[in-house]
């Protein structure tokens, strides 16, 4: 989808040649400003002085062959105060009203006074409310709008914002198209494809396979990989935006292509959702595509364990206690909490990079859906400046999560008498406990985990990848960068450690 951002006026923009136009009404515009006498203001005052238009944010109308409007048909929409929150809604409800007739293939989304995040919203919203899922259907019926033209009152004042935007889409929609691909259409070697087809001028990608990860000792990922005939893969993806001797943030993405819960096998009902559980990984992979279009200063080390959990005869047992990179023992009581570790064995190898910070982002636990349902992420950290700007990053993209307590006395639960941890604590907490288990990993490095069950995919008739959390990492990734740019201002000289954490 082609994505164009035009200063135009409502005039302009009436005359624009499309399909059709959402235009946004925002409260502080009251259609009085009798200098508009363009065909499209004079229509949308004329509606309210006749109340066939509310001024409530969502209401809207809509008009077929206006006079001296080029687009066809044309939807307005109140937008309350113009907030990003209230822009989505509207964009989301016109578009909702333009799909009921005739495809629309291009569109004209007149947008005028409204801030930067807004317009950011606006975008995500058309590309949000156009989205299908195409690759397994014989008969698809692809996206139809392929041309959106966004009118603002000023093109400069939120060029690159947009320009922000359009690449969060691009990751976002990355992320959806392999978080919604069945298991047999996404198994480990798959997502090792989709990740190489991301190389170039600034990103390297590296495959490990089966043999490279036992030499590297990842006993607890090769545990949980056992039991499928689908070979594991340990992706490695490298951003480089920034010196060498700047230290990166590793992100690491969950890659359960898919979680049948092992020999602690899952009830039937729902399994089928378990195809989301590389969510993580797929959100990792929609970060790099943002990153090589948005090309930021900063460097970022992507890592991916990517297998299935699968019961059979070769697969790890309740009570079987592996070794992992770390050195420490893990006693495997439930092979449904396989997340945990895989991603131990990947928090481990991340410390080879001596990141600024990790980030790991995995469905981990239904235990946090039970928590924070589907508005929120779960988010833990062991840095309150990482914290603090996850929790930015969210709320500025309407990607928001929400932090979580690791107080040592959750990790009791985790005791275990054969190995020097568990893999399980009880019910109580079980989004903490398994955040506690990911900590045992960390080290020193400033770290954070998402929790992202209940944000990457929805249930029901609406089932489908969210694209969650690519907006939320795109938007650290970006602040991240520029504060980088704020501690070094220049090249770092030769010899010399360039960047503290
Ligand atoms: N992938 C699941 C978590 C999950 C559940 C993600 C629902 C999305 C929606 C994870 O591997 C898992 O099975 N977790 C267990 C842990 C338990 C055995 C301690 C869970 O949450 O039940
Ligand atoms: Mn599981
Ligand atoms: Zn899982």
């Amino acid at each position: 989808m082609d994505f164009r951002l035009k200063t135009l006026t409502a005039r302009e923009a009436a005359s624009t040649e499309a399909d059709a136009l959402i235009l946004l009404w925002p409260d502080a515009w009251d259609g009085s400003d009798a200098a508009q006498a363009d065909p499209l203001t004079l229509w949308a005052r004329q509606a309210l002085v006749d109340g066939d238009l509310q001024p409530e944010p969502g209401q809207w109308l809509a008009a077929h062959r206006l006079p001296e409007v080029r687009p066809r048909r044309v939807v307005l929409v109140r937008c309350g105060d113009g907030s990003p929150r209230r822009v989505r809604q509207a964009v989301t409800t016109a578009f909702g009203a333009l799909k009921a007739g005739a495809p629309v293939r291009s569109l004209v989304l007149q947008l005028g006074e409204l801030s930067s995040l807004a317009v950011c919203a606006a975008a995500q919203a058309v590309a949000e409310a156009s989205y299908r899922y195409t690759t397994t259907l014989s008969q698809p019926q692809p996206r139809a709008l392929s041309a959106v033209t966004v009118g603002v009152a000023r093109q400069e004042a939120v060029q690159s914002a947009f320009d922000e935007a359009v690449a969060i889409v691009r990751g976002q929609e990355l992320a959806k198209e392999w978080a919604n691909r069945p298991a047999n259409h996404a198994t480990p070697a798959d997502l090792a494809d989709a990740a190489l087809a991301l190389q170039s001028r600034s990103i390297e990608v590296d495959v490990l396979g089966p043999k490279e990860v036992a030499k590297l000792g990842m006993g607890a990922f090769l545990a949980v990989a056992q039991g499928s005939e689908q070979p594991l893969r340990f992706i490695i993806l490298r951003y480089r935006g920034a010196p060498k001797a700047v230290a990166p943030v590793v992100l690491i993405g969950k890659g359960i292509t898919f979680d049948t819960g092992g020999i602690s096998l899952k009830p039937p009902a729902d399994m089928d959702e378990m195809k989301f559980d590389m969510s993580g990984a797929a959100s990792v992979l929609g970060t790099f595509e943002a990153l090589a279009q948005l090309r930021p200063a900063l460097n970022v080390v992507g890592l991916i364990p990517a297998c299935e959990n699968m019961p059979g005869g070769r697969s790890v047992k309740p009570g079987d206690v592996v070794r992992s990179l770390s050195g420490q023992t893990i006693e495997i009581l439930n092979t449904d909490a396989e997340g945990r570790l895989i991603l131990c064995d990947a928090l481990t190898y991340a410390q080879r990079f001596a990141p600024r910070a990790m980030i790991d982002v995995a469905t981990l636990t239904g235990a946090c859906v039970i928590a924070l349902g589907h508005v929120r992420s779960g988010l833990f950290a062991t840095d309150d400046g990482l914290a603090q700007a996850l929790l930015d990053a969210g709320d500025a993209v309407a990607d928001p999560c929400w932090r979580l307590p690791l107080d040592d006395d959750y990790g009791e639960a985790l005791k275990s008498s054969f190995a020097d941890v568990a893999n399980v604590g009880g019910r109580a907490a079980g989004l903490v406990t398994a955040a506690k288990f990911l900590q045992r990993f960390v080290g020193q490095t400033p770290w954070a985990h998402l929790d992202i069950a209940g944000t990457a995919f929805k249930s029901g008739k609406d089932k489908g990848a969210t694209g969650r959390p690519v907006p939320l990492l795109v938007r650290y990734l970006l602040d991240e960068a520029a504060r980088i740019q704020v501690d070094t201002p220049r090249a770092p000289r030769r010899g010399r450690r360039a960047v503290t954490a």
